[in-house]
């Protein structure tokens, strides 16, 4: 059982708490390095969270300023396209917030996967440094265990020399970009969100099963010096074999 696993009665419960991970996440980087350089997940679980950071009172409690937007992953379409998940934050967060272009870090999801992956890459390497560590990575977790666009057998799970990389995805027959778990690790505070019975058995089999990352992708979620906090819905975790630490909340 993972230390930092909180169950909520439900995913409108959930919403919240992950806003103020997000508002108290962006306060620790800022206080301690006048930044906050966040990579934004993508799907639909985080979505109520960001319109909750959109709006008051939240919206007054982040300076966001001192804010980065990034992104864990992107679908291989056009900014425009309503699978985007650049288009999907930006309706939800970037653009009520009026967050300027040049602190938002788009994949170029338009353009061919191989050369969106590098110059992502590129971006990230020039904007936080070789390591390109983040101060917060945002995650879901899709129904059979996948996270950012690493899928089971995905080839993004034995990289260990890139940031960023181009996969093709069988099951959704498209090309996605994704952080490698070697960049995801490197964050700093890593969020995980999952909600719905959907997400049951792959959560169970994360959490208490053995380790195999090929069929449970997100098991690689691993940080080498940061902190990972699981936000979950009390459906998600009806399979989890023990009461989590921190009860319903
Ligand atoms: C994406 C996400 C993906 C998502 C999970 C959960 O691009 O779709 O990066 O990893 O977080 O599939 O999606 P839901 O939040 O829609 O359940």
């Amino acid at each position: 059982m993972p230390a930092a696993l909180s169950v909520f009665a439900d995913e409108s419960a959930l919403a919240p708490a992950l806003a103020e991970c997000f508002i108290e996440s962006a306060a620790r980087a800022i206080a301690q390095r006048g930044r906050f350089d966040v990579a934004l997940a993508g799907g639909s679980t985080p979505k109520a969270a960001y319109a909750l950071l959109a709006s008051a009172p939240r919206r007054e409690r982040v300076a966001w300023k001192a804010v980065r937007f990034f992104f864990g992953d992107e679908r291989c379409v056009a900014p425009t396209d309503d699978r985007s998940n650049f288009k999907m934050a930006s309706q939800a967060l970037l653009d009520p917030l009026g967050i300027p272009s040049e602190r938002v870090f788009r994949i170029s999801g338009e353009i061919e996967p191989r050369r969106a992956a590098h110059s992502y890459e590129r971006a990230l390497v020039q904007e936080l440094g070789p390591g390109a560590r983040l101060d917060l990575i945002m995650l879901g977790m899709g129904p059979e265990g996948h996270t950012a666009s690493i899928f089971p057998g995905s080839q993004a799970l034995t990289n260990e020399r890139d940031l960023v990389v181009a996969v093709y995805v069988e099951k959704v027959a498209m090309y996605r970009i994704t952080l490698t778990p070697p960049t995801i690790n490197a964050a700093r505070e890593i969020v995980i969100a999952a909600a719905g019975d959907a997400k049951a058995i792959a959560l169970a089999r994360a959490v208490d099963g053995p380790y195999d990352s090929n069929i449970t992708p997100i098991q690689a979620v691993k940080p080498v010096e940061g902190v990972v906090r699981w936000l979950v819905d009390r459906a998600a975790a009806a399979k989890l074999s023990a009461a989590p630490k921190s009860g319903v909340q």
